[in-house]
């Protein structure tokens, strides 16, 4: 069965550009994203690992480890990091994972034989410090991903994590939130004693704590 939301992310030994990872040991107490990308030497891809090179400093900032995959080996790694550094602007400055026996791929469910049987999608685990799964995203090899919105996701995640709130349709960081249904209006006080707006008794809005 696919991996789930709240599973617990499978652990495993792999060959990075960074060296031997196991993968928990590698995650520690903190937040992780592994991505899978189809391969190496492919323009979207290409493109893709640019991106999360410059977003590095921002997945830093969260406390966020980011470790890309494919099923290319590790020579085939170190020779695309050059042309994503020339065309793209960054330097590689995350561990890509060479998962030529597919064993990380297969674990996780990357390769999905009807749209292609050898490599793999465009997968997204966002793994919290519990080592649950809090994300999953797959998108087609035909389309970059937006790295941006992963970011806002964690954004969420991070900030749900510690408060009684959810986080409405096309949120950004700093923007109201939504205090969750099942917090009491006189719990709410204690928690947000500035206040909140009642919309309807299910749908109040109050300041991003924090
Ligand atoms: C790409 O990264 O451009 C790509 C990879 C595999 C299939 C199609 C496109």
């Amino acid at each position: 069965m696919a991996l789930q939301l709240g599973d617990i992310t499978p652990n495993f030994q792999a060959d990075s550009t960074e060296g031997k990872i196991d993968f928990h040991s590698w995650l520690g107490n903190g937040w992780g994203v592994l991505f899978s990308h189809p391969k190496d030497f492919t323009p979207v891809c290409t493109t893709e690992l640019g991106e999360v090179a410059r977003l590095k400093p921002e997945f830093d900032k969260r406390g966020v480890k980011v470790a890309g995959l494919s099923v290319d080996g590790l020579k085939e790694h170190a020779a695309w990091a050059g042309d994503i550094k020339e065309t793209q602007g960054h330097a590689l400055n995350f561990p890509l994972i060479a998962d030529t026996d597919r064993k990380v791929s297969d674990l996780y469910g990357m390769i999905h034989p009807n749209a292609n049987d050898t490599l793999t999608v465009r997968s997204v685990f966002v793994v919290g410090p519990d080592k649950k799964i809090k994300l999953t995203i797959t998108y087609p090899a035909s389309t970059g991903r937006n790295f941006e919105e992963i970011l806002r996701v964690i954004d969420s995640l991070q900030l749900t994590a510690k408060h009684s709130v959810a986080t409405p349709v096309n949120w950004k960081h700093g923007q109201d939130v939504i205090i969750v249904p099942s917090l009491s209006d006189d719990a709410a006080k204690e928690k947000f004693p500035g206040g909140w707006k009642t919309l309807k008794p299910y749908l109040r809005v109050v300041k991003q704590p924090g």
